[in-house]
């Protein structure tokens, strides 16, 4: 039997005591001695009675082990041609500060922060600050626009928000506040405090804020004056953030993460799935707006006591496609982590790998790839041009670590392009059929789920209400997660994702709810009805496309019309959305219920075989939009 066939059957047949077994790899203020909750099912909790701070496990403790001098934290700006290095010692007399100057604003344990950022070192360090009083953070992505920082803003209710003046986009600057006062004042919460972290060449206007209706704090002066402030312990199953991701309507779903749980997730994935240790170093490039940026470039590289490098930079552009073997070598990162989308686009400007080449990575052993499926051309041209391995591994926000992945910690198993190997331990991952019978054929595809309870570190609930979490996630198939990804288990057992089952899609590695672009694109005036479907992109994996019916009697020259809906979907769900392609059709496909055959649409799109379902109303919409749909 391989280490990871013994380790997957030990946490299948005894998770209590795997997972008890791992929490001794974090500290406690009060150590767990039950490892699951299941008084509560199909509401599971972690490790109920314990306690532990998760910054102090990211910081102080490895001060305390005398490693203070090394670098916990590289934030490397390709944009700004900057590179600054914190040693755990600074990290932590930093994170203390922005502490005590949250404390000093009356945030204390249980309450939320909205943290709206660049990929700056203060982000990172905003959210340990909350995690260290107990504090909620929930991080929100810089590129969405204000009508979406709003819709969190209320329902989070945070007290107080942390941002930055601006971002640096390699074609333009982002003034952040603008969007920050636009949020505060039309979200029906009221936001006491805003907290400014002031750039250089960006607007520094404190009356945006004020007459928002909240007070300004400057962060430079606010964290400099403040008395750095001590680790609050929390219980194992208190909140440490909201991640917001996209579901299949318009209102976002607020995963909330527990302390404990994940603190023991992030060790135990760090050491057996990526294989980074204490004093190694790990570049995630993503951003920490993202699930991929709060477990991989923050919460499990600083729990691990490794060095995470925070890079503002894109993979290409800034300045070119050899940007993160750059950093991957002046930094001597073992493993690199990205977004598949990222390789295609370094592909694109780099089809004969020349700037790998020309840099020697020694220190690198391994790139892994996730936040969208893997395809099998950019797998094989990634790992020539590198020569380490490179691994697929398929999970969520909701998860917030793999739930499939080569266990290259572990050990390294043999790996089948296409597939992110096999499940993780602690995941039991079952394919099912629309009735949630389960698919034991090989190579049947169907409905990806997990049955119950999931590992530690996976969602605990949405924030709002255990009642949405059950309905979005837990009645389809009774007694499983429902993960929302449809694939198959072949007759080795390797999994493959194929895609979503939903209205999701994911643009550039970006989760995005085509549900939502509808919304927005329904709103404009002239629309009658509109489809917005997720199709292929080679670069970017998938790109909203829109399909719109015109009112009666409107009139107006498609290409104004698409540049105004464009122009509508950036202002109201942000530049991230890449909303560009907008098609005037006649009618839209839909079943005698009413419901729009987007699926088909989609096949179609894709020029994918397709099945135009009986219950059509009309099959002659269809024929009038073949050519529409195959651009
Ligand atoms: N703040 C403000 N705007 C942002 C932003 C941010 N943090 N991030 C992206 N945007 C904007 C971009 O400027 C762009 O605006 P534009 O339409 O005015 O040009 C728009 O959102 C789309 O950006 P992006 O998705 O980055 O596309 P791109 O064509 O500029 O770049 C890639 C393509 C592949 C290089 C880029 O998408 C990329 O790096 N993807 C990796 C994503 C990733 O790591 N995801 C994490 C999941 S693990
Ligand atoms: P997010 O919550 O933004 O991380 O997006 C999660 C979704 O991205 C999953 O449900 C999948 O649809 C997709 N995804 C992420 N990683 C992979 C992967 N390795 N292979 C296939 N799909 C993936």
């Amino acid at each position: 039997m391989t280490t990871y066939a013994a380790t997957y059957q030990r946490s299948q047949q005894d998770p209590g005591q795997f997972w008890l077994d791992a929490a001794q790899d974090i500290e406690w203020t009060v150590p767990p001695t039950v490892a699951i909750d299941e008084s509560k099912a199909p509401m599971y909790s972690w490790f109920p009675g314990a306690e532990l701070n998760v910054a102090a496990n990211a910081l102080d403790r490895h001060v305390a082990a005398g490693r203070g001098d090394q670098a916990a934290l590289i934030y490397d700006s390709a944009v700004l041609g900057t590179v600054k290095t914190y040693s755990y010692k600074k990290l932590l007399s930093e994170v203390e500060k922005a502490a005590g100057a949250l404390a000093e604003l009356g945030v204390v344990k249980g309450d939320r922060v909205i943290i709206y950022m660049p990929m700056i070192p203060e982000a990172l360090i905003s959210m340990l600050a909350c995690a260290r009083l107990g504090a909620v953070h929930s991080v929100v992505f810089g590129g969405f626009a204000p009508k979406e920082l709003a819709a969190r803003i209320e329902d989070a209710t945070p007290k107080v928000i942390v941002t930055a003046t601006g971002g640096i986009e390699p074609a333009r600057r982002v003034e952040y506040l603008p969007n920050v006062s636009q949020a505060i004042a039309t979200s029906a919460h009221k936001v006491s405090y805003v907290v400014v972290k002031a750039r250089e060449g960006f607007q520094h206007s404190p009356e945006n804020i004020d007459q928002a209706g909240a007070q300004w704090i400057d962060y430079d002066a606010a964290t400099q004056a403040a008395a750095p402030h001590a680790a609050v312990p929390v219980l194992a199953t208190d909140p440490l953030y909201i991640l917001y991701t996209s579901g299949t309507t318009g209102k976002p779903k607020g995963v909330v993460r527990d302390s404990g749980g994940y603190a023991v997730a992030m060790q135990w994935s760090m050491k057996n799935i990526y294989g980074v240790g204490t004093g190694e170093t790990m570049f995630t490039a993503s951003d920490v707006g993202w699930v991929v940026g709060h477990s991989y470039i923050v919460y499990a590289p600083l729990i691990a006591g490794a060095t995470t490098v925070l890079y503002e930079g894109k993979p290409v552009g800034t300045p070119d496609a050899g940007a993160f073997w750059r950093v991957v070598a002046q930094h001597g990162a073992k493993v690199l982590f990205t977004a598949p989308t990222a390789l295609r686009a370094i592909r694109k400007n780099d089809p004969h790998g020349e700037f790998i080449k020309s840099t020697p990575m020694p220190t690198l052993k391994a790139l892994f790839a996730a936040g969208e499926r893997l395809d099998p051309d950019t797998s094989r041209w990634i790992e020539d041009a590198l020569a380490v391995p490179v691994i697929d591994n398929w999970w969520q926000t909701e998860t917030g670590w793999p739930i499939a992945s080569n266990p290259f910690g572990l050990e390294e198993l043999p790996r089948k392009i296409g597939s992110p190997t096999f499940a993780v331990p602690g995941y039991d991952v079952r394919i099912l059929d629309a009735f949630g019978e389960e698919l034991t054929e090989p190579n049947t595809e169907g409905n990806i789920a997990i049955k119950l309870p999931m590992p530690p570190g996976t969602l605990a609930t949405l924030w709002g209400g255990d009642e949405r979490y059950k309905s979005s996630y837990l009645d389809a198939f009774p007694g499983y997660y429902a993960t929302g990804d449809s694939g198959f288990k072949d007759d080795e057992n390797y999994l493959f994702v194929m895609g979503r089952t939903d209205d999701v899609i994911n643009v550039s590695g970006h989760r995005l709810s085509t549900g939502a672009m509808e919304q927005v694109v329904a709103s404009h005036p002239a629309i009658a009805e509109c489809a917005v479907i997720g199709v292929s992109d080679p670069l970017k994996g998938q790109r909203p496309s829109g399909y719109v019916v015109l009112k009666s009697g409107v009139d107006i020259a498609e290409e104004d019309l698409r540049k105004e809906l464009i122009a509508l979907v950036r202002q109201d769900i942000g530049p991230v959305a890449d909303f560009k392609d907008v098609a005037v059709v006649a009618a839209l496909p839909k079943t005698r219920s009413g419901k729009i055959l987007r699926k088909t649409m989609r096949q179609i799109a894709d020029g994918e075989e397709y099945v135009v379902p009986s219950t059509i109303e009309d099959a002659s919409v269809i024929d009038d939009l073949l050519d529409v749909l195959r651009g």
